[in-house]
């Protein structure tokens, strides 16, 4: 497991990326189009789709510092958020419990800037938990869910085929899972024979598109598809502008014969 995500600077840019203002993340007139409030699009873009509602109980696994949960209990009565990095976690707890977060951000060199994250007090936090866990190894007793949500997340677990294969048992027949990513394997996080796609064989290239029909067709059918720019601040003067796949797909029902 990589040990950025416990780091100082990925805290700050996490909380930036999750909870910054639009003129914080990115303080220039020119600069791509779309890329912001990522966090909160991952759940907005599926939520009529889903029909989210509050008798809805979801699942924010790779929360980070927890702003998707947040947006998710716009709509759903009960939202667990788990990250592998405890820091992050820590970060969302206090947001849980206290509303609000201060925090510094890089402006460039070891310049930094005072930064406020808060929750919109319209979110009721009480419908919020968070914990520390392994999305490949989650705990008993997590119990099952109408929605997972999993933003950016499968290229940076060891197994993704792992996690994927485990939700067919944590969803309630009917209900939903949410699936972000831009794609980006990387050996520091997952083996290359593990990929999820991404790999060029003797008969051609597999996608990481294909790759999860493949897999999650074995359960899901997939009922929408998006592109979902997103925007993650450095510093002042260096960002780093992603394109994620966002697609969304719902367990069959077992029909009985
Ligand atoms: C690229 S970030 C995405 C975070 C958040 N979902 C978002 O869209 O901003 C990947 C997140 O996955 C978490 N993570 C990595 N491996 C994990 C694992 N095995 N179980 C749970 N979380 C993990 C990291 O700590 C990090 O918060």
């Amino acid at each position: 497991m990589s040990a950025y995500y416990e780091s100082d600077r990925a805290v700050s840019e996490y909380l930036l990326f999750h909870y910054g203002k639009p003129d914080e993340v990115l303080p220039f007139a020119q600069g791509p189009v779309g890329g912001l409030d990522y966090p909160s699009r991952c759940v907005t873009e599926f939520a009529d789709d889903i029909g989210l509602s509050s008798e809805m109980r979801a699942l924010d696994l790779g929360c980070a510092v927890g702003r998707s949960s947040f947006e998710l209990a716009r709509w759903c009565g009960e939202v667990v958020g788990i990250d592998y990095s405890d820091r992050f976690v820590q970060c969302a707890k206090r947001l849980r419990d206290e509303g609000w977060l201060r925090y510094r951000y890089r402006d460039h060199g070891e310049i930094m800037e005072e930064g406020e994250a808060r929750i919109d007090p319209a979110i009721d936090r009480n419908r919020v938990v968070f914990e520390q866990g392994d999305a490949m190894f989650l705990r008993e007793g997590l119990g099952t869910f109408d929605v997972v949500l999993m933003a950016n997340l499968i290229d940076r677990l060891v197994d993704p085929r792992k996690c994927l294969g485990a939700l067919p048992d944590l969803i309630r027949p009917g209900g939903f899972v949410i699936l972000t990513s831009p794609y980006t394997w990387l050996t520091e996080h997952t083996p290359e024979d593990l990929w999820l796609g991404g790999r060029v064989f003797d008969d051609g290239a597999y996608t990481t598109s294909r790759a999860l029909d493949d897999v999650m067709g074995q359960a899901f059918e997939k009922r929408k598809r998006i592109e979902m720019p997103f925007l993650i601040r450095e510093h002042r003067r260096k960002y780093q502008w992603s394109v994620a796949e966002g697609t969304l797909w719902q367990l069959r029902r077992v029909t009985e014969s």
